[in-house]
């Protein structure tokens, strides 16, 4: 098991850190060199997907999450309306599908018992179905009618990391591509998009590089018991994914709420003990985002803000801040949420817990 581990002291660890070279791998594979897109597994008809005119995509845990970014990203570049929805949920739902929807099922292990019996139930019911999948020849993968594969290796530790990026690398590069098919997306404004989420690689590289910054001054934060995550838009699902991973090393109260329903109710809860982990993006809802920092600031809450290079905002109202390179705000949840999953590690760590072996959780759930 060293000689796996590569001098890491857990797989958590070890993985987080593949997250970049997941990432690409996964994104390259769908793409030529000069950013054309690759779908020969995706085994539907382009101009049945054409018709498509909802996206519904599903998923459990960590891979449900990327779904919601994934929400983003298609209604942003494609123009199609997306529900996501947990798969254990959408399947008693009575869902409402026929041949003009897309279902997108999402699984790390392409095991996931209820992800399985949904997408099977969306099939029967005549929807187009893909399966975004790390492993090849899962039941998952055998269900759909295709097949968007990501390339992040085996992933060991039951707290998923690299999966999730690769996840997400797969969903941008899937609406780029139904963004180009319906006509949102010009060849060349398609071709430039996965030229973007390609380069993203890098900066995550960088970002990764930064843990030993993050570091400094996070220290005093470890022992806390009450964690609460706030993003909006696009971040708030990175916010949701901060949380659980929290919840699964750390065991302890981490929520996660969009910034702007903090005052409908959880703010109630704020006090001096509670630590705030602010998602800030560089887009056109900072503002009210600092608006929403200053609400739980008054509470008196300690404030643990992420934001990018260059801003500013948070200097004045944050009690830390971690940075993360500036990128085009549409693929900004692939890097707000590495500093999650440090600090997750980071907060188990402390507490003496078995990164690798969470307690109550098994890596695959195959039971209802
Ligand atoms: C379990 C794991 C989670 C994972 C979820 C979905 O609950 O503990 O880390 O996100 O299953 O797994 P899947 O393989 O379907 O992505």
């Amino acid at each position: 098991q060293d000689a796996v581990l590569d001098g890491y002291a857990s797989f958590y660890e070890m993985e987080l850190q593949q997250s970049p070279s997941a990432f690409y791998d996964t994104v390259a594979a769908l793409m030529t060199t000069d950013h054309q897109a690759v779908v020969d597994q995706l085994s539907i008809d382009p101009y049945e997907l054409q018709r498509i005119r909802k996206v519904v995509i599903i998923g459990c845990g960590t891979s449900y999450h990327a779904g919601l970014v994934g929400r983003y990203l298609i209604e942003h570049l494609a123009r199609i309306p997306v529900e996501v929805d947990v798969a254990s949920e959408y399947r008693y739902r009575d869902p409402i599908l026929d041949a003009d929807t897309l279902v997108v099922g999402i699984s790390q292990s392409g095991e996931s018992l209820e992800t399985i019996t949904a997408l099977r139930e969306c099939v029967a019911s005549g929807a187009r179905t893909i399966a975004i999948t790390n492993v090849i020849g899962s039941q998952l993968s055998r269900v759909a009618d295709g097949v968007l594969y990501t390339r992040a290796g085996p992933e060991i530790s039951v707290a998923s990391t690299k999966t999730h990026l690769a996840q997400v690398g797969a969903l941008g590069m899937l609406a780029i591509y139904l963004g180009e098919l319906k006509g949102v997306l010009y060849p060349d404004e398609a071709s430039r998009r996965r030229q973007e989420l390609i380069a993203m690689a890098e900066l995550l590289r960088a970002t990764l590089d930064r843990q030993s910054q993050w570091r400094a001054g996070i220290g005093d934060y470890l022992s806390r018991e009450h964690f609460f995550f706030i993003g909006r838009n696009l971040l708030y699902p990175v916010a949701m994914e901060g949380a659980l991973k929290m919840k699964e090393l750390s065991y302890i109260a981490a929520e996660a709420y969009p910034a702007g329903e903090l005052k409908h109710g959880p703010i109630a809860m704020l006090d001096e003990q509670a630590v705030v982990v602010a998602l800030l993006g560089d887009d056109r809802l900072h503002e009210k985002m600092l608006g929403n920092i200053e609400e739980v600031r008054a509470r008196g809450a300690t404030i643990l803000a992420v934001a990018t290079d260059g801003d500013a905002g948070p200097d004045e109202l944050a009690d830390i801040v971690l940075r993360v390179p500036k990128s085009e705000a549409l693929w900004s949840p692939l890097l707000m949420v590495l500093p999650l999953q440090v600090m997750a590690g980071w907060m188990a760590q402390a507490r003496g817990y078995d990164l690798d072996k969470p307690r109550n959780l098994a890596k695959t759930v195959t039971v209802e």
